[in-house]
C-alpha cells in the first residue's frame, strides 16, 4: 500500500557547501519550506541568495521485512535552482531547474536505524538553467522552498492519472488514463469516484490493458459541473490489484468542465462565454522570497478571487505551488499556467531543461479543472519555430484537452499555438490579427505606482486598468485581459524603482490594496460584495492646483451620494459615458470646487453613501484632519498549526479615526512577541505608505502567542493567536 507523508521537519541548514560528514554544530535546525536567506521587504540584493548551501536531514528508518519489496522515494516539490541529492554518503540524483517537482528513488541506499539525506542546493543564477542566460525581471531566491514528501510504494504502482471530462454539455463523460510504472500479468484496476461529501458517484473495474489503461464512462449519474461560481470537485480513487491483492491506490481531484477558446474570439466554460478578467501573479513574498507555506499560497488565490474579483490568473512566468493551484480549483479561479523563462531561450541543454519542466508541469497539473491554458513559449521570447513546435507538440500530446498559448509582445510573430496570447503595452488595445486573442499583460512598467505615490498617480494607475478592461470587454475579438500585475515584486537591478522593487502591482508586496485594487474589486456583482472606495486622500493641497476635483470613486453601487461636512452635494451615477463596457464604471464626480478648492473654503470630512435600487447600502468616511489617530494590528487568521512552518500575515496600519490608512505616515512601529512563534520581517519597521505587514511563524509547540505593536504617540495594540497541535503525520517511520 502506498504511504506518503510530509518530510518537512527536522532538517539542518548551512549557508555553505559542507562535506557530507560535516558535524552537526555547523548547521542550524530548520523546517521546510525554507529560504536560504531572509531579506528586508525591499532593497533585496540578489547576490545575497546566490551560493551553494547544504540541507541535511537525519531520520530513522526501519527496513521492511525480507518479503516486503516496497520502493521508497523522496518527492521534492521545488528546489531553487539546482541540486545534488545524496543518501547515506552516496550521490543519487542531480536536478536542474527550480520550478518543477522531481522524485528520487532512495530504496537501495536505506539502512536500518539512522539515515541521512543531504542536498547541495545551488541557488546561483546559473546561465545554463531557465530562466537565466540573459536579464530577468524577477528574482528566483534560493533553498528547498517547497514541500518534500517521503513516499513508500509497491514496486508495481500507479505513476500518474489523467482525467478527461469530454462533452460536459449536455452529457458529461469521463475518461481516465492510468499509467503504471511496470506491467505484469494478473493486474486489475478499480476506480471509484466520490463527490465532495465522500459519496460514491460511480465505480469501475477493469483488467490492466498495457502500461496505460483507459477507463471510460459513456453514461454517468447526474454530476455537478465545475464552474467559477460553483467549483464542484470530485475525487477519483484508483486501486491497482494483483490477483485480488491490493498493490497501490492513487487519488486525484478533478472537476467536470469544458474550457475552450473559440474562433469567434471568446472563451467558453461549459458552453458559456466568459470574458476573462484577471491579473498576473509572481510567487514573491516579502522577507521569505518564494518560500511561502501552504496557507500563504492558498491565500493568494483567495485574494485574487475575493479581494480582486478576478476570474483568471496567469502564473507568470513559471509553474507555481501545488497549494496555490489546489485553492484555485476549490474557489473557481481560472489559471493560465506557463513554462519558465523571460525573453531568453538558451542552448540545446537549456531547452532540454525547459521541455522537461513542461512535461513535468503538465503531468503534475492536468487534472486541475482551474487550468484552462498551457503557456508553452518562454514569456516574450522571439520566434523560434523549431523549439516552439516541440513545446506545442509535447503539450498537445500530453494533454489533448487543453489549448496552448505562447506569450509574445509583438503582433505578427509565428502563431504555432492555439491562442494568440499577447502582452500589449500600448496603453490601449492593438487590433488582434489572430483569433482567439488573449491579452496577457498590460500596464506594468508603463505605469509603476507606489502606495504612497501622489494621489493623482494612484488614480491614473487605477483608471489605466479600468480603461484597458473597458476596451477589452467592448471588443468581441478579444477573449479577455490579464493585467500586470497583482502584487509588487522584488527584481534585479536592471528593473524596478531603485529599491529593487517593481511597483507594478494593484496591491503592494504585502498584498495590501492600492486604488487599482479597488477598481478590480468594484467590478464584482454587488450581490457578492458591495464595494465603495473613494480614490482620495482627502487633502486640500496635495493635487496639482489643490482641491479634490474631480473625485473618483470605485463602487458597484448604482448611485453614490457625496456629503462634505454638513452639505449634501448630491447623488452621482457611474461614468458609463467613458467606460460603457465595464459592469461597474468608476464614478467621476466633478463640481466639487465650491466645497474643497484650494484657499476657497473651510475643509470638512468627506462622507459617501452608496445606493442600490434607491436604498443606502454602504458608506465611507474620510477625515479631513488627516491626523494619525490609531495603530491597527490584524492577523489574517488567529489559528496556526505548530508544524514549524505555518505562517500568517500580520498587517499594521496607521489610520485616521475612520480607519483609512494614512499613506504619508512615517512612524516607526515596534513589535514584541510573547509565546512560541517567530516574527518574520523588519522589527522595528519604519513605515512608509502608512501600512505594511510582517509574518508570524509557528514553532513546534502549541499554545498562545501575543504580538504587541507600538508607535510613538499612538495607543499600543495587540493580537493573540492560538497555535494548535500540528496534524499527525500519517506514517510512523518518518519522524
Ligand atoms: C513584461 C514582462 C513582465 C514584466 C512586465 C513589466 O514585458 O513580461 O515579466 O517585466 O513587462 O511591465
Amino acid at each position: 500500500m502506498r504511504k506518503r507523508a510530509l518530510f518537512n521537519d527536522n532538517w539542518q541548514f548551512a549557508a555553505q557547501k559542507l562535506s557530507l560528514d560535516a558535524p552537526d554544530n555547523l548547521f542550524e535546525p530548520i523546517t521546510l519550506p525554507h529560504t536560504n536567506k531572509l531579506f528586508p521587504h525591499n532593497n533585496v540584493d540578489n547576490e545575497a541568495y546566490q551560493f551553494v548551501s547544504t540541507y541535511r536531514k537525519k531520520f530513522f528508518w526501519q527496513q521492511p521485512l525480507e518479503n516486503d519489496p516496497s520502493l521508497v522515494f523522496l518527492d521534492f516539490d521545488g528546489v531553487m535552482l539546482a541540486c545534488e541529492v545524496y543518501v547515506n554518503g552516496r550521490f543519487l540524483h542531480q536536478h536542474l531547474g527550480g520550478y518543477a517537482p522531481f522524485s528520487v528513488d532512495i530504496t537501495d541506499r536505506l539502512q536500518d536505524g539512522e539515515n541521512c539525506v543531504t542536498l547541495h542546493v545551488d541557488s546561483r543564477e546559473r546561465q545554463d538553467i531557465p530562466p537565466y542566460g540573459h536579464l530577468v525581471d524577477y528574482l528566483t531566491f534560493g533553498g528547498i522552498y517547497r514541500d518534500v514528501y517521503l513516499r513508500v510504494v509497491n514496486p508495481i504502482h500507479i505513476n500518474n492519472l489523467f482525467v478527461q471530462t469530454p462533452d460536459v454539455v449536455p452529457n458529461p463523460r469521463l475518461m481516465v488514463d492510468v499509467h503504471l510504472n511496470h506491467l505484469k500479468s494478473g493486474l486489475t484496476l478499480e476506480a471509484v469516484v466520490t463527490d465532495g461529501g465522500g459519496h460514491e458517484l460511480t465505480t469501475r473495474q477493469q483488467p490492466v490493458a498495457g502500461q496505460t489503461t483507459r477507463l471510460e464512462w459513456q453514461e454517468l449519474p447526474t454530476v455537478a459541473l465545475w464552474s467559477i461560481d460553483t467549483p464542484t470537485l470530485y475525487t477519483l480513487h484508483v486501486s491497482l490489484r494483483e490477483n485480488g491483492q491490493l498493490l497501490d491506490t492513487l487519488t486525484t481531484r478533478f472537476g467536470f468542465r469544458q474550457a475552450e477558446f473559440r474562433p469567434d474570439g471568446r472563451f467558453y466554460l461549459n458552453e458559456e462565454a466568459i470574458p476573462l478578467f484577471g491579473l498576473n501573479r509572481h510567487q514573491t513574498y516579502p522577507y521569505i522570497g518564494a518560500a511561502a507555506p501552504a496557507r500563504l499560497q492558498r491565500q493568494d488565490a483567495d485574494i485574487l478571487k475575493y479581494e480582486l474579483a478576478c476570474n483568471v490568473v496567469r502564473t507568470s512566468h513559471y509553474p507555481q505551488s501545488p497549494h496555490f493551484l489546489d485553492r484555485c480549483d476549490e474557489i473557481g479561479l481560472l489559471v493560465f499556467e506557463e513554462i519558465t523563462g523571460w525573453q531568453h531561450v538558451g542552448d540545446a541543454q537549456w531547452q532540454a531543461i525547459c521541455l522537461d519542466e513542461l512535461e513535468t508541469m503538465i503531468k503534475r497539473d492536468r487534472n486541475h479543472p482551474s487550468i484552462i491554458l498551457w503557456g508553452v513559449r518562454v514569456n516574450e521570447s522571439g520566434d523560434n519555430d523549431d523549439f516552439y513546435t516541440c513545446t506545442n507538440d509535447l503539450a498537445r500530446q500530453l494533454d489533448p484537452t487543453r489549448q496552448t498559448g505562447g506569450v509574445r509582445d509583438f503582433i505578427g510573430s509565428s502563431f504555432l499555438e492555439d491562442v494568440y496570447t499577447h502582452n500589449d503595452f500600448s496603453n490601449g488595445i492593438r487590433p488582434p490579427t489572430e483569433r482567439p486573442h488573449l491579452i496577457t499583460e498590460f500596464a506594468g512598467h508603463m505605469f509603476p505606482t507606489k502606495s504612497w505615490d501622489h494621489e493623482e498617480r494612484l488614480i491614473d494607475h487605477a483608471l489605466l486598468h479600468a480603461r484597458i478592461h473597458n476596451l477589452q470587454l467592448g471588443d468581441a475579438r478579444i477573449a479577455g485581459a490579464i493585467g500586470w500585475c497583482a502584487f509588487d515584486y522584488a527584481t534585479h537591478i536592471e528593473f524596478g524603482s531603485g529599491d529593487r522593487i517593481c511597483y507594478h502591482g494593484v496591491m503592494d508586496i504585502f498584498r495590501l490594496p492600492k486604488w487599482a485594487a479597488a477598481f478590480y474589486q468594484s467590478q464584482q456583482d454587488p450581490a457578492r460584495k458591495i464595494i465603495l472606495q473613494a480614490a482620495t486622500h482627502w487633502t486640500m493641497g496635495d493635487r496639482t492646483g489643490g482641491g479634490n476635483n474631480p473625485l473618483t470613486v470605485f463602487s458597484n453601487c448604482d448611485e453614490v451620494e457625496i456629503i462634505i461636512g454638513a452639505i449634501n452635494v448630491g447623488r452621482f451615477q457611474p461614468d458609463f459615458a467613458h467606460y460603457p463596457h465595464l459592469p461597474h464604471p468608476p464614478f467621476t464626480i466633478g463640481g466639487l470646487d465650491a466645497y474643497s478648492a484650494w484657499g476657497q473654503s473651510k475643509f470638512y470630512d468627506l462622507h459617501l453613501v452608496g445606493y442600490l435600487n434607491g436604498k443606502p447600502v454602504a458608506e465611507q468616511w474620510i477625515a479631513s484632519s488627516r491626523l494619525p489617530k490609531k495603530l491597527e494590528l490584524t492577523a489574517d487568521t488567529n489559528q496556526l498549526f505548530a508544524d514549524g512552518a505555518d505562517m500568517t500575515r500580520l498587517i499594521f496600519r496607521v489610520t485616521d479615526e475612520f480607519c483609512n490608512p494614512l499613506p504619508y505616515a512615517t512612524k516607526v512601529v515596534t513589535f514584541e512577541l510573547e509565546g512560541e512563534a517567530d516574527l518574520i520581517g523588519e522589527n522595528p519597521f519604519p513605515l512608509i505608505g502608512g501600512q505594511a505587514a510582517l509574518y508570524v511563524k509557528a514553532r513546534h509547540q502549541p499554545g498562545t502567542v501575543t504580538i504587541r505593536a507600538c508607535a510613538p504617540g499612538l495607543a499600543d495594540t495587540a493580537v493573540s493567536l492560538t497555535i494548535l497541535p500540528a496534524p499527525k503525520l500519517e506514517y510512523r517511520q518518518f519522524p
